[in-house]
């Protein structure tokens, strides 16, 4: 036995923002959005709508969709940069409550971009532990709480969102086939929030506004995200003994359809193997590889049996993906 996805879902703000919209308070255009990043909108939640709201909604239409009772769970892991609470308690404790579900376990991972192919590896170990039969991931992420709008360079990149997926065991040679999980810290400084941590505190009259914000090196960020992509994509086939051919979806993190692009030049893999839906939501960090895994199944594009490939890369820097099959 092993573990897999049984079935997924989301949740997405009704506020959509296109690239006009945003041009009218940002100094930017809708050409130079689509031309360097491929991004044409974004959702942007409300008030109401904090992580933990958004996640229990996902967490809800990918219980819907599984056909089982929310208290058929035993354990739930959300992946999010922006919890409900800075420190604690866990956005996933959150999440446990607003389901009405007693006597479960429940953590956050801070894997950023990547924190959902992280936490579909940790779901498949608490399944193969035997600490859990079904458990839901989720990534789920309010960035325009931590998106600077004065700086154009990140402002135009990010949106809110959350996917999330019901796992429970499966047969050998289906499911979570294969995992890579990596981390690269000495490039922490690429993309982060620089005050407001135990390192540089918030001191009121002394912290800089901008500091409270998501900060990037856009290049740094760049170069790393497109070598990785390769990297992780090539490792998993080959690793599986699978051919391009093979591979019937690539599902990566939504970033930027430049860096997609210049990955797939570089893997040789044709760009079509990759889904991509940054043009609707824009980069959503953990809730982008869920949210296009729901898209996909609503569209009916997965089907029993097909190999599917994620490949997450962002904020830590971490980076990784999954080995599915379907
Ligand atoms: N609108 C208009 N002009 C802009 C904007 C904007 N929104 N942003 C930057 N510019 C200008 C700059 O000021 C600069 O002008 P200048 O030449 O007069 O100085 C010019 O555009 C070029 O700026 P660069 O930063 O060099 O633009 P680049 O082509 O490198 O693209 C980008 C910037 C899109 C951010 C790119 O570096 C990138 O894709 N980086 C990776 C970002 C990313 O995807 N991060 C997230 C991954 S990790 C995660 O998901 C959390």
């Amino acid at each position: 036995m092993t573990a897999g996805i049984k079935s997924v879902g989301s949740y997405i703000p009704a506020r959509r923002v296109s690239n006009e919209e945003l041009s009218k308070t940002v100094d930017t255009s809708d050409e130079w959005i689509r031309s360097h990043t491929g991004i044409g909108n974004r959702h942007i939640a409300s008030e109401k709508e904090t992580c933990s709201y958004m996640a229990t909604e996902a967490a809800k239409d990918a219980l819907k969709n599984a056909g089982i009772s929310k208290d058929e769970i035993d354990f739930i892991i959300v992946a999010t940069i922006t919890p409900d609470y800075r420190d604690f308690p866990a956005t996933a404790n959150l999440v446990q409550n607003n389901l009405g579900i007693g006597n479960i376990g429940s953590f956050d991972v801070k894997a950023a971009c990547t924190g959902f192919a992280y936490g579909l590896e940790l779901g498949r170990g608490l399944i193969l532990g035997g600490t859990a039969k079904n458990l839901l991931v989720i990534g789920a992420e309010k960035l325009s709480a931590i998106t600077n709008w004065k700086d154009r360079s990140t402002a135009v990149l990010f949106g809110d969102g959350a996917g999330a997926a019901v796992m429970s065991p499966c047969p050998d040679g289906e499911g979570i086939v294969d995992s890579i999980l990596r981390t690269d810290g000495s490039g922490a400084d690429a993309l982060y929030v620089p005050s407001g941590g135990t390192a540089t505190p918030f001191i009121l009259g002394e912290t800089l506004e901008e500091d409270l914000y998501m900060k990037m090196d856009g290049q740094r960020v760049y170069n790393f995200a497109v070598k990785v992509n390769v990297e992780i994509v090539t490792e998993l086939m080959k690793r599986n003994g699978l051919t391009t051919d093979d591979v019937d979806y690539i599902v990566p993190h939504q970033a930027n359809y430049r860096i997609i692009l210049a990955a797939s030049r570089r893997a040789k893999i044709p760009l079509e193997k990759y889904y991509l839906n940054m043009e609707e939501f824009a980069n959503t960090s953990s809730a982008s590889i869920p949210l296009a895994l729901a898209e996909m199944n609503r569209k009916g594009l997965l089907k029993k049996g097909m190999k599917i490939l994620t490949v997450g890369f962002g904020g830590g820097l971490t980076y990784g993906g999954n080995y599915i099959v379907w």
